[in-house]
């Protein structure tokens, strides 16, 4: 129980996507070129195509805003940043944003 299934195949690069996940949004974004090369995190938790955490913020746990300009998460609450990778890069969160259990075959997402 507790598992869900999604079809990432019709994502574009450089996609967002939120799903919600035991009562909390997943963000699921669809690396582009530029941020594997600049990837800040190690792959191995997560995913070299795909990044898969939860979309909240590890300082008070509001949920951050995607900004495609910047290619970043801005936390309106107290002004963190966080970048593709949902690594915490400015501001008061003291950590990335976390992982959830998941596996990707091929272009389906099992979440949990
Ligand atoms: Fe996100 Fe404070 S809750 S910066």
């Amino acid at each position: 129980a507790g598992f869900i299934t999604v079809d990432l195949s019709p994502m574009q690069e450089g996609e967002l996507k939120t799903l919600q996940w035991r009562g909390k949004p997943i963000f699921v974004l669809k690396k582009t070129a530029e941020m594997k090369k600049n990837e800040n995190r190690d792959v191995v938790a997560g995913n070299k195509n795909y990044t898969v955490i939860i979309g909240l913020c590890t300082h008070l746990g509001c949920i951050p805003t995607w900004v495609p300009a910047k290619k970043e998460f801005l936390c309106a609450c107290h002004g963190g940043v966080f970048d593709a990778s949902g690594v915490n890069t400015f501001g008061p969160p003291p950590r990335p944003m976390d992982i959830p259990p998941f596996k990707i075959d091929g272009e389906k997402l099992v979440l949990g």
